[in-house]
């Protein structure tokens, strides 16, 4: 069984693993490979239990009882929004492992962090995406607009990214119902 729901203090290390696995399939080519190849579970996972502990917005698809599955198979961060002109809230990371997209969990992760958005008074949210990952036109294929263009800086490189938003809010939960 797969259950979606607010991530507990217990699942920061899977979250970590789910980090740094998605991370290395899905920004191989994109991001410095020494900076992938970096990446510590153990430090990860603190900073996750962090930002449990604060209460912050961690949702996961966490397994239960199928042999064989990693714990977290993906987890979306949602926070009130570091740009406010492109929108009142913000999706700051969502990643489902490999082996377990297409089977819908990406869409209900991005509707968990919206509603998490909507109940903390956001009338709407933005996603920023690597412009090299084909994965934003998973947010295309969910009626986000692109917004905006710009960079983020990783390892001393300049990587292109793009902003999708959803205004109303609400668009995004109807269209992940
Ligand atoms: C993007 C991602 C989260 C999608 O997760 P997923 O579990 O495969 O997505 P879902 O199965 O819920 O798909 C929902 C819908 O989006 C569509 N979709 C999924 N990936 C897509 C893509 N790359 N391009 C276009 N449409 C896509 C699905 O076909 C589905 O459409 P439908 O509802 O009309 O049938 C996943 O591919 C991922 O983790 N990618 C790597 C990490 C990443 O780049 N994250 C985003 C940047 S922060």
């Amino acid at each position: 069984m797969i259950a979606l729901r607010r991530a507990r203090l217990a699942d920061a290390p899977g979250i970590a693993a789910a980090h740094a696995a998605t991370w290395r399939s899905a920004y191989a080519n994109i991001l410095p490979e020494s900076y992938l190849a970096g990446l510590s579970i153990a430090r990860l996972a603190r900073h996750y239990e962090q930002m449990i502990r604060l209460g912050q917005g961690v949702h996961v698809a966490a397994s239960y009882g199928m042999p064989g599955a990693p714990p977290v198979l993906g987890f979306a961060i949602a926070a009130r929004a570091r740009e406010p002109h492109l929108g009142e809230g913000e999706v700051e990371m969502l990643y489902v492992l490999d082996d377990y997209r297409d089977q819908g969990l990406g869409g209900q992760l991005l509707r968990a962090a919206a509603k998490y958005l909507g109940q903390r008074g956001c009338g709407s949210a933005y996603a920023w995406v690597l412009r090299d990952n084909p994965s934003r036109y998973f947010y295309q294929h969910l009626g986000g607009r692109r917004v905006a263009d710009g960079t983020t800086r990783v390892c001393g490189e300049e990587i292109a990214q793009t902003a999708y938003a959803w205004d109303p809010l609400t668009s995004l939960l109807d269209v992940t119902a």
